[in-house]
């Protein structure tokens, strides 16, 4: 396998069209990668590849799971090799709404979506030792309570727990990767950007959106730091720049998250369940 730190990557980076995603397609293109775009809006995903200099981008809607499904097969055509998965795209939102497909609007797109792209890619992934990158939140560990029974949790909905649920999944999933095919060449990280101002919580609602969309937006560090953190475990070395497997605050030094994280009964579960709720072998 070579050395993904000699060697120009294919990485391709969800959530790409805005905030932390777009900082990190811009900085990964710049130091020589070639960055395939996916976001959702069309205008402003073709905005950002144009300053990203590449014509490989494409959309999806991950509140559609067939938007997800297309974007696999389109990936799987464009790119004979994927280096570097980043599963970035996501955000607060208010709810609950129920999908087209029957989910609760963030358990999916934050965390069932991208689930499913690795796991339709995943025999890509393998055959390139690749690296999967989640990019998870503190908020798992603040809001996160998992019950593997009510995982769309429609009843009591709480905008704040459902995404700390999804982030706290999303770092579960990376663990639950490592744990099944690192043994096979695959690697995989979630980390923590920071707390940055970006376009996050723009539709959300209570007090969360309100910070983001108004004083928040003025003090919190700009996309490109919380796009540096991506960069840094999309274009690291696994086991060399970073362990794979451990979740990671946004200092890039391995962090605490919510004790459901470390909990092989729940990792296993939630594996399970997902791969049950999606269909999948
Ligand atoms: N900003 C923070 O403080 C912070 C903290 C911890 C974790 N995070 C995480 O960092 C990641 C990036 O967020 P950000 O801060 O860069 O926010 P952002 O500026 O709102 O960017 C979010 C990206 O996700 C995409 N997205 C949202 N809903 C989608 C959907 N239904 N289908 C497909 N793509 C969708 C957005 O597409 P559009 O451009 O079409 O909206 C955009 O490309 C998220 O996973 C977020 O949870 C952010």
């Amino acid at each position: 396998m070579t050395s993904p730190s000699d060697a120009e990557k294919t990485i391709v980076v969800t959530g790409a069209s805005d905030g932390i995603g777009a900082a990190a397609a811009r900085q990964l293109a710049k130091a020589g990668h070639r960055v395939v775009l996916v976001g959702r809006s069309l205008d402003k995903t073709k905005a950002v590849a144009a300053q990203v200099g590449t014509e490989e981008w494409f959309t999806a809607d991950y509140a559609k799971l067939d938007d997800v499904r297309r974007l696999a097969a389109k990936l799987r055509e464009a790119c004979p090799r994927i280096d570097v998965l980043c599963n970035n795209a996501g955000g607060m939102f208010p709810g609950p709404v129920r999908t087209v497909d029957g989910f609760e609007r963030t358990f999916q797109v934050d965390y069932l979506a991208g689930f499913l792209l690795t796991h339709l890619l995943l025999d890509r992934l393998l055959e390139a030792g690749a690296t999967v990158v989640n990019t998870a939140s503190i908020g798992a560990k603040l809001f996160g309570q998992l019950d593997l029974d009510n995982l769309n949790q429609f009843e009591g909905f709480a905008q704040d727990r459902a995404y700390g649920n999804a982030k706290l999944a999303d770092i579960m999933h990376a663990t639950a990767l490592h744990q099944r095919y690192h043994g096979q060449g695959l690697s995989a990280v979630a980390y923590h950007p920071g707390v940055i101002g970006t376009n996050f919580g723009a539709n959300a609602g209570g007090f969360m959106g309100w910070v983001y969309r108004t004083v928040g937006r003025r003090v919190m560090p700009r996309p490109a730091t919380g796009g540096a953190n991506l960069a840094f475990f999309a274009a690291g070395v696994p086991g060399q720049d970073w362990q794979s497997g451990q979740y990671y605050n946004n200092h890039r030094r391995v962090g605490r998250t919510h004790a459901q994280a470390y909990d092989q009964a729940m990792i296993d579960g939630l594996w399970d369940r997902t791969v049950n709720l999606l269909g999948l072998d």
